[in-house]
């Protein structure tokens, strides 16, 4: 159905708190977590930005895209999924060998100075399994394709001839080229038609492959490192990666049927999540952050649902994470296919849309997982823990993140695409100026950008072309992105 014709949801227009309410709300009073205080309960999530080398080092414009948010005096940023394995992994950050550690330096020195030390850095670590760009259907055929004896009975059926069946595999593969497509897809196996269709991808149950059977073994010491050199960097704490679409996120989905131990039963998919934790926990040490964000729903059929997060919120908490960061959605298994020479990108499908949910998702976007996270929090309360809950998910206004404060649905209230419109407005709305606040519009322009692994903006910023970038004096360039076309940063603001 094409956009004009699905409802649109509007946003409703917002009553912003004057400085005085501003400074009696909850939204704006201090939280402890772990060995942390953050001076409010604003939160803003990881948002990777492709800002960073191709080998993963921090870049001027990361530390200028983190200096931006930490204008706005969030109490907590956390910054992109950073990639814990010393691999080529295209312009994502990475933490996973030492030589990273005088940019990520930097870039906590960067958020210190701009925030005025009012903002506390956090580093989000994630493991991601390999992906493969979806293949030509010839190439696919040619070379990736393992010729069995199902492709033969296959081709046999099809032509009415055995010549098929007893041909050699390079005959084989040129018969199933020569098939109409629809007889194509008829003989191959499913895993097989996703290759062709997707591109491949690992799965944590493919128990054959010697890197994956390996994934418990290898994991809690990578996150372990990741994490010691988050602390020698001087961020202030970690988020361990457990939401998406990831390796860790695929072992607590209830598609995990690994039969070593680590799948299955919901004991068993939690198993090698607590010993990250633990691994991690071990490497710092009691006195630092260590947290995580997960999943309140997979949103996929057969995938984990509340009940499994409930179990799961018990289970980390007694295990002592410091935070729960919850979010929603975003898995490969419903994305669309990819188009050719494109990897899958898996917040395309129904479950994508309720990880960064636009004003097309029927209800609206507007604080879409505050029932999911509220029980999530009744959980760990109930099993007597005092482990604090992060929600995000479509919240954009004062009165919301009030709302959901006062009512015990969290404890602090992120924030990410209303951040990125504006990142002063956190600022703002304590100063009293939320009519000055820019509002996000939740049309997922910048999340069609992240799909295209090209950098991330907003497309609010470009209604300001002209404007001067924050911190740059009158009149100097501002600066755009490698095409020319959009600004990099948002335009600038000042208190006054
Ligand atoms: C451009 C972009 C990049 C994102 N990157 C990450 C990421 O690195 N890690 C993560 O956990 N979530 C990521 N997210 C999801 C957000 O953190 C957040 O969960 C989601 O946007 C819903 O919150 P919102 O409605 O406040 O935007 C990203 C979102 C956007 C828009
Ligand atoms: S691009 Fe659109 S969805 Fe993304 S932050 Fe800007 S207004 Fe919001």
């Amino acid at each position: 159905m094409s956009e004009s014709r699905r409802t649109r949801f509007t946003i409703p227009p917002a009553r912003w708190p004057t400085r005085e309410e501003a400074a009696r709300s909850l939204l704006f009073s201090p939280v402890r977590f772990g060995a942390l205080t953050a001076r409010t309960r604003t939160w803003v999530p990881a948002m990777v930005p492709w800002r960073a080398t191709e080998e993963g080092f921090v870049t001027p414009e990361v530390l200028q895209w983190y200096g931006r948010f930490a204008d706005g005096k969030p109490g907590v940023l956390v910054v992109e999924a950073t990639g814990i394995r010393d691999i080529p992994s295209g312009p994502l950050l990475r933490i996973g060998d030492d030589r990273f550690l005088p940019g990520l330096t930097k870039l906590v020195e960067t958020v210190r100075e701009r925030s005025g030390g009012d903002t506390r850095l956090l580093i989000q670590i994630i493991d991601f399994l390999q992906i493969r760009r979806r293949p030509q259907r010839e190439r696919y055929l040619r070379e990736f394709l393992v010729i069995g004896e199902h492709h033969r009975a296959g081709l046999a059926r099809i032509t009415g001839s055995e010549r098929a069946a007893r041909g050699s595999d390079a005959e084989v593969r040129e018969a199933l080229v020569a098939l109409p497509h629809d007889a194509l897809l008829a003989l191959l196996a499913p895993r097989e038609i996703e290759d062709l269709e997707f591109g491949h991808r690992q799965r944590v149950n493919d128990l054959d492959v010697p890197a994956i059977r390996e994934l418990p073994r290898v994991l809690p010491g990578l996150f372990a490192r990741a994490s010691q050199r988050a602390r020698t960097a001087g961020f202030d704490g970690v988020e361990l990666h457990f939401a998406h679409a990831y390796t860790m996120a695929s072992f607590l989905s209830r598609t995990n049927v690994r039969n070593d131990g680590y799948g299955g039963s919901p004991e068993a998919r939690v198993r090698l999540p607590l010993e990250v934790m633990a691994a991690a926990r071990a490497a710092v040490g009691a006195d630092y952050t260590v947290g995580l964000r997960y999943l309140s729903d997979e949103c996929i059929a057969g995938g984990s649902s509340l009940d499994d997060a409930l179990f799961y919120a018990e289970q980390f908490a007694r295990a002592g994470t410091d935070f729960l960061s919850v979010s929603r959605g975003g898995k490969f298994d419903d994305a669309k296919p990819p188009r050719v020479g494109e990897a899958a990108y898996p917040y395309t499908g129904p479950s994508g849309l309720e990880c960064m949910p636009t004003v097309y998702v029927p209800g609206g976007p507007l604080g879409r997982n505050l029932p999911a996270v509220r029980a999530i929090r009744q959980r760990v309360r109930g099993a007597g823990c005092a482990t604090p809950v992060v929600a995000c998910g479509g919240i954009n206004s004062f009165e919301l993140a009030e709302r959901a404060l006062h009512e015990g649905d969290c404890d602090l209230v992120g924030a990410a695409r209303q951040s990125l419109a504006d990142p002063d407005w956190w600022r703002k709305m304590e100063l009293g100026r939320g009519d000055e606040i820019r509002r996000c519009l939740y049309t997922n322009y910048c999340e069609g950008l992240d799909q295209k692994h090209v950098e991330v903006t907003c497309q609010l910023w470009d209604r300001e072309f002209d404007a001067p970038d924050a911190g740059a004096a009158h009149g100097a360039a501002i600066r755009r992105t490698k095409d020319g076309k959009r600004r990099l940063e948002p335009p600038g603001w000042t208190a006054g």
